[in-house]
């Protein structure tokens, strides 16, 4: 547990987690394996991988790349489909003291209100609407570059999923996310999460191949923060709706630059990749930050970044 008498407590959207910290969407599984390290109740929420409607194998390998610093993937949204998630993994995660975050992506807005449906019927604690993913060919991106396509998926999942918030997850691989953000929150949306991951390519020059089968894939990983930083601090000008921030976080400071710049909690993604201990050790240290800072509350940090 934390050794500091720092309150850790964050609320999101209406949702309070015993601290800030979540683990990002496709980067946890359902927790199973990670649960073998840790008890998962030590987490302030587990973002669960993106479901879709129906089951989905993914992209071909390779799908997973290294890069200076971070990672490419080109997963393509691997899952098992919303409805299993619903009658597998959904008890196993309700055997923690965590929050349950499910992230859905659709190929129609149809199929984000269907979703949102079955999920707040089976109780989850909050829906993550995924707008953003770039390895996927239909509906994917599009929805989170276009703001009245975003508005009418935000809109679709609003009205299909009664009490449980909807946070709608952006995109960077736009001019003006503030764009993004703006028209999410007119539509509806109760919070944000941010970023997915930045479009990239590897190439091997001996064969002239890209690395990734599907050619491009995502960009994640400790390359991403300062972009990360920014467009949390540029979306937090823009809206009034909370924040989940994300982005190349590994460390506490990491997850106190977020914060500050003005996000409410924060998730660990790809570090958890080389340490599955990552989000505890962000956990700990971002109470130690709060405290070497003379604050009672680690919420304190949110937003207080004084830019010159
Ligand atoms: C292998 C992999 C799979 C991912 N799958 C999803 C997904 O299913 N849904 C989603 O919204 N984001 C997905 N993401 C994006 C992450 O949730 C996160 O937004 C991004 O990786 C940035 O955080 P990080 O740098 O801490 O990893 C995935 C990322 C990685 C690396």
């Amino acid at each position: 547990m934390p050794d500091t008498n720092v309150d850790l407590s964050v609320t999101l959207a209406g949702m309070t987690m015993k601290n800030p910290v979540v683990v990002a969407s496709g980067t946890f599984g359902f927790g199973r394996e990670y649960g073998q390290f840790y008890d998962l109740g030590q987490l302030g929420g587990i973002c669960a991988k993106g479901l879709t409607l129906n089951p989905r194998e993914g992209n071909p390998a390779p799908r997973i790349a290294e890069t200076p610093m971070g990672i490419l993937n080109s997963v393509g949204l691997q899952n098992p489909g919303v409805d299993a998630f619903i009658a597998h993994e959904l008890p196993f995660l309700r055997n923690f003291d965590v929050k349950v975050i499910a992230n859905i992506s659709g190929n129609t807005p149809e199929e984000y209100g269907i979703m949102c449906e079955k999920l707040a019927g089976a109780g989850v604690d909050m829906i993550e609407v995924n707008i953003s993913c770039p390895n996927v060919k239909a509906g994917g991106l599009a929805y989170g570059t276009r703001p009245e396509l975003a508005a009418e998926v935000t809109q679709m999942a609003k009205s299909h999923a009664g009490k449980v918030p909807v946070m709608v997850k952006l995109s960077p691989n736009v001019t003006d996310i503030t764009l993004i953000a703006r028209a999410v929150e007119e539509a509806g949306a109760d919070a944000v999460s941010l970023i997915n991951t930045l479009r990239g390519m590897r190439i091997d020059v001996n064969t002239r191949r890209p690395i990734l089968k599907m050619n491009t894939g995502g960009l994640s990983g400790p390359a991403v923060l300062p972009v990360a930083v920014r467009m949390v601090w540029e979306v937090a000008q823009a809206v009034k709706i909370p924040i989940l921030g994300m982005g190349g976080v590994s460390r506490g400071e990491d997850a106190a630059q977020l914060m500050l710049a003005g996000a409410s909690a924060v998730a660990v993604g790809t570090a958890l990749f080389a340490d599955p201990y990552a989000p505890i050790k962000v956990r700990d240290e971002l109470g130690q930050i709060a405290q070497r800072q003379g604050l009672t509350a680690v919420k304190e940090l949110t937003g207080q970044v004084k830019p010159w």
